[in-house]
């Protein structure tokens, strides 16, 4: 990581303003005291500043604060709430922040003994103010640049308003969708959670956190909190040693070997030790084993909760277990400011816990370059709205996200439709297309449905809107006039969905079926028997095995951003063609959860052990996606019919579009270890690669197997095992076998 471009302070400025020359910069230099020294090392720096401050002050670093109010002027009255020396700051609210910031920024630089620089974070999930599709459907686009660049608009446009730091990526691995926060998720394989944290990470950072344009990224939830129990959010969570290694660890890891700059620590407890309290995993794996160097940041009041989880005793207690555990900065509730200098004088807490945690403040303050430059200063995209160019961006990545679940012909609809019911209370609704954390994202700027489908009608096609019903709740007024206006369509878009504050954080939902009364709207649409589109606005899978043979086809459009709206219609008048794939497994029925690609096989096969009241499948595979073409599949072929650790075994798949249109194809290659000494998943998706393919074009996928790499699997204590023995691989619909010698 490098240092910010340095910057003199405006006493040194003046100062070189009257001299010059190199002997003139270094002698001033070297009156600065050395923290302020840009020309040292930052270990020097660190230590310098460390030595000079006292417990009080180091106990504020460790402190960040929620910032509410975000009118500066009220500043002055706030003042003990919002202590200068503190640490960091996470700021939200609107136009203010920048002014807010500058402000906050201010009293710490100049108003204290010390003048460190404070730290401004804030969730930059999908975008700041030009609002991208969310991560779990960027994932379903399959290509990390997307992500990568995504990260990187979210991260100039934060930028330019102040803020350093985002709590972002999420890298949790879920599979159960009545987790609200699935929808912030990179899917349900871990191996793509893994490779778009990655670019998530690159694209937040850039070349470095500190450089313009880029902000501090922060993996999150460590450890496990994907798979609270029930789905139920912060609630507690069983994870067998071989899972939590194989599957909840790896992003994790992979993010840090990127750079992330901090990782925050989660609300769950994991099989009895709440992760916030964690030693093993905090200090132990990520600090021991994985080398990071950087901050660990408790999740909001998650030092507090260990009392409600039954972990620590009172809220000193708590206090010690996180600092101790390995957590450095304490989120919102204050606990390390309020009784961190008693645990130190009892000798509870060493004073060494507390200087390396501060450490690692000061380090990261350091190498985002705040010392040179603490405050934001303003650019062109200070206050802006969205550019053309931003624009652009998210309205590809939505467009790339959505996938065509089912499609009997219906799609895209063609020219001989003249009339359309745009029917369902998603069409006109602004925010369900931002989603959760839409940051500055504005609803009243995202062009819905209806409005992007009317601008793009060919003359002389009409569109009804009626909504129908309302979101949540019983309002159903409407069906009657939706169900009039189906009748004498020649074509029925049918949008259904969430409102945006049903997918996200504790928006954990019992059943997955549609809210309110929007199932009951479809299915008297569909008796109308019209051609019939729904178009699905959700932050997760919802269950539609009602309505998936009473209409032609299902698009699953996501929470898709600022320009889903155009999006969407493009794709249903074919002016470009569908190419997401599920990166989540799609459910016939709630009770079917968890249902995902990495079931391990149970002990009977077939009807024997199934819910005997459905079907033993889920609605949609994982990977499943259509397009407006068609591709067909070669044979799987293998370079050699065996592999030993050290070698690596190329594997090819031809693959030929046979339809009329270009169009993207998918391939995921997993991987089954059909005899293992530790069960194995029925499929581990191992790589994944897309391609555009002009008609008629043939293309050969190609995958190098490396046996440790891709084929190995971690016991318990998370030591990788090459078994010897038989691998199956499956890609496009196609297998082949080999072996793993000694
Ligand atoms: C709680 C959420 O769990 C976390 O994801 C978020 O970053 C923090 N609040 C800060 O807003």
């Amino acid at each position: 990581m490098s240092v910010r471009s340095v910057a003199s302070s405006s006493v040194a400025s003046a100062v070189a303003g009257r001299l010059a020359g190199g002997a003139v910069l270094s002698a001033m230099a070297a009156a600065l005291p050395p923290y302020r020294r840009a020309d040292l090392s930052v270990d020097a720096r660190v230590a310098d500043l460390l030595g000079r401050m006292t417990l009080a002050e180091k106990l504020d670093q460790l402190h960040q604060s929620g910032v509410g109010d975000a009118n500066p002027h009220n500043l002055a009255a706030r003042a003990d709430e919002l202590r200068p020396t503190y640490g960091a700051f996470i700021v939200g609210g609107p136009a203010t922040l920048f002014a807010l910031r500058e402000a906050l920024q201010r009293r710490a630089v100049e108003g204290t003994r010390l003048g460190i620089p404070a730290l401004f974070a804030a969730d930059v999930i999908h975008g700041y103010r030009t609002i991208a599709p969310l991560p779990l459907a960027q994932a379903c686009a399959w290509d990390p640049a997307l992500v990568r660049a995504g990260a990187r608009l979210a991260a100039a446009e934060a930028r330019a308003q102040g803020i350093d730091w985002t709590f972002a990526p999420m890298v949790d691995h879920c599979v159960d969708p009545r987790w609200g926060r699935i929808a912030e998720t990179f899917g349900e394989a871990p191996h793509a959670a893994s490779v778009f944290a990655v670019a998530a990470v690159e694209g937040f950072q850039g070349d470095a956190p500190g450089a313009p344009g880029s902000v501090a990224a922060c993996l999150k939830h460590y450890a496990g909190y994907g798979a609270s129990e029930g789905g139920r959010d912060y609630t507690y969570t069983e994870i067998a040693g071989p899972t939590l290694w194989r599957d909840h660890l790896p992003p994790f890891a992979a993010g840090v070997r990127a750079g992330a700059c901090t990782v925050m620590s989660a609300f769950n407890d994991l099989n009895g030790v709440p992760t916030s309290a964690h030693h093993f995993l905090l200090t132990e794996v990520l600090r021991a084993q994985w080398g990071f160097g950087g901050v660990v940041v408790s999740d909001w009041n998650a030092v507090l909760q260990l009392v409600r989880q039954g972990h620590a005793a009172d809220e000193a207690d708590a206090a010690a277990r996180a600092l101790l555990a390995g957590v450095d900065l304490d989120m919102a509730d204050g606990l390390y400011r309020a009784h961190g200098a008693a645990l130190v004088a009892s000798g509870r807490v060493p004073l060494a816990a507390v200087d390396a945690a501060v450490a690692r403040m000061l380090r990261l303050k350091f190498e985002l370059g705040l010392f040179e430059q603490p405050y934001a200063g303003r650019t062109p995209l200070t206050g802006a709205a969205p550019t053309p160019e931003a624009l652009a961006q998210v309205e590809e990545m939505a467009a790339r996200a959505m996938v065509l679940l089912q499609n009997d012909g219906v799609l895209p609809l063609a020219p001989t439709v003249r009339r359309i019911a745009l029917l369902g209370p998603l069409a006109e609704h602004r925010a369900a297309l931002l989603g959760s954390w839409a940051q500055q994202g504005r609803p009243e700027e995202t062009e819905t449905i209806a409005e992007a489908l009317r601008a793009r009608l060919p003359a002389g096609t009409t569109l009804e809107a009626v909504a129908g019903c309302s979101v949540a709740g019983d309002e159903i007024g409407g069906i009657a006039a939706a169900v009039a206006a189906a009748r004498v369509a020649d074509a029925v878009v049918l949008c259904l969905g969430e409102e945006p504050w049903m997918s996200g954080e504790n928006a954990s939902r019992s059943s997955l079926r549609l809210p309110g009364r929007q199932e009951e709207l479809a299915l008297a649409v569909a008796v109308a028997g019209r051609p019939t589109v729904v178009v699905l606005v959700t932050g997760r899978p919802v269950e539609i095995q009602m309505l998936v043979p009473r209409v032609g086809a299902v698009l699953a459009a996501w929470q898709g951003g600022t320009r889903a709206g155009a999006a969407v219609a493009d794709l249903l008048l074919g002016r470009r063609a569908p190419e997401g794939r599920l990166a989540v497994t799609w459910p016939r029925a709630t009770g079917q959860v968890p249902i995902h690609h990495q079931l391990r096989p149970r002990a009977r096969a077939g009807r024997e052990g199934a819910y005997q009241d459905l079907e033993d499948s889920p609605l949609f595979e994982f990977g499943h996606g259509l397009g407006y073409t068609t591709f067909a599949h070669g044979e799987l072929r293998l370079a050699q019919p065996t592999v030993r650790a050290g070698e690596t075994l190329a594997a090819e798949l031809a693959v030929t579009n046979t339809g009329a249109r270009a169009g993207v194809e998918t391939i995921f290659w997993f991987v089954r270890d059909p005899a293992a000494s530790l069960t194995q998943p029925g499929r581990r998706l191992r790589h994944f690669e897309r391609a555009v393919l002009a008609p008629g074009e043939t293309r050969v996928f190609r995958w190098e197997i490396s046996p440790e790499r891709d084929l190995a699997f971690p016991d318990a204590d998370g030591r990788p095992v090459l078994e010897p023995g038989e691998i199956v691989l499956l890609a496009g619909g196609r297998s082949a076998s080999f072996q793993v010698q000694p």
